[in-house]
């Protein structure tokens, strides 16, 4: 059968750090607050010339170097983003037109927080249904530009940046063994809309509008949603927590990665944790967390890694792959 195996990794993250104490100045906060309440200690901010697509291109052509590949190689390309570049065209054709590729197709997918899981997922069928031989999956955010830099409860939160990966239709026997893809669970449900979502839109009032969020009520929800999809997907593949290598959660707060870890039974050490230095960065987070443990030799191949992300919408989900 079919499997879809990440052949490279890549990311990119805007040039300027901003540090928790660069807050004490704009809003009423604490580095010892947002440290302890969160994990983060600082994140990207992307300079004006620095964009969704321009990230999102940068990541790409790290993930195709890593996987020794020519943009032309490529025949689909998937965005996960909740800040593209225009309302339309979809970025990912940006992304396209920037990487020199004149074939093949790409769009954007909009699954905010979750949008690079839902990505992967997405792009795992087309490689299934033979629609496509290599994919280009992207998560590429510049949530600093949605912000309301006066709310303390949201500003502190999010970071720009960027990651990707290249798929690869492979061969596999349809066991856990195999190299690629092994299961996926996708999950939304509309009604949490309110909880956390933009204040504007092409469709209401023609603007772009700030990001609003009542973080408590999607801190109630993270852990028993995380759990659910993550569950799913263990039940899919036959597998249970102490057979995965790395659990690469999406990351929004240390508090809820150590709440759904533990709750699920995965060893702290299993955990890859990145939003100490990047924050909440939306569709991104979970491909730079990826990247960065690849980097540094954590993540090797054969091993048995777990994608989860939750966010807006609710939107949530989990993915399952041997690298
Ligand atoms: O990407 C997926 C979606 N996002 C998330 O997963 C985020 C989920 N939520 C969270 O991570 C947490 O709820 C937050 C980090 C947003 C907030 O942490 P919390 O422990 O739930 O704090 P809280 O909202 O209950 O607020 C506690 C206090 C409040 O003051 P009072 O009412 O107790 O006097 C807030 O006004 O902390 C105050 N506060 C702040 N204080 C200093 C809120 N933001 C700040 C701040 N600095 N930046």
């Amino acid at each position: 059968m079919i499997r879809s195996v990440i052949r490279g990794v890549g990311s990119a993250l805007p040039r300027r750090v901003m540090k928790n104490a660069e807050f004490e100045r704009i809003v009423d906060t604490s580095d010892e607050w947002i440290v302890q309440r969160t994990g983060i200690r600082q994140r990207h901010i992307a300079e004006p010339d620095e964009t969704t697509a321009s990230l999102g291109e940068a990541a790409a052509r790290a993930a195709l170097g890593d996987a020794g590949m020519d943009p032309a190689e490529i025949d689909l390309i998937v965005l996960a983003t909740s800040t593209p570049n225009n309302t339309f065209p979809a970025t990912a054709v940006e992304i396209q037109e920037r990487l020199g590729i004149r074939h093949g197709f790409a769009f954007d997918l909009q699954a905010v927080c979750s949008g690079f899981v839902y990505a992967m997922g997405t792009a795992d069928l087309y490689l299934r249904g033979g629609l496509a031989r290599r994919v280009l999956v992207i998560g590429s955010e510049t949530f600093s530009r949605l912000l309301d830099w006066t709310d303390r409860t949201t500003c502190v939160l999010f970071g720009d940046g960027a990651g990707a990966v290249v798929l690869e239709a492979g061969e596999g026997n349809g066991s856990v063994s195999d190299r690629g893809i092994l299961a996926a669970s996708l999950r939304s449900d509309g009604s949490h809309k309110e909880k956390l979502f933009v204040d504007g839109g092409a469709s209401t009032t023609g603007t772009i509008g700030h990001l609003r969020m009542e973080g408590r009520e999607v801190f109630k929800h993270a852990v028993a949603m995380i759990t659910d999809v993550v569950e799913s997907v263990f039940a899919k593949a036959g597998i249970t927590a102490s057979d995965l290598d790395w659990f690469v959660p999406h990351q929004a707060n240390k508090r809820i990665i150590d709440a759904s870890a533990r709750k699920l039974g995965i060893a702290e050490e299993k955990v890859v944790v990145t939003v100490d230095l990047h924050g909440n960065t939306s569709a991104a987070s979970v491909p730079l967390a990826l990247a960065a443990a690849v980097a540094d030799g954590r993540i090797k191949k054969g091993h048995l890694v777990l994608l989860e992300a939750m966010g807006g919408g609710f939107t949530w989900g989990a993915v399952l792959l041997r690298w």
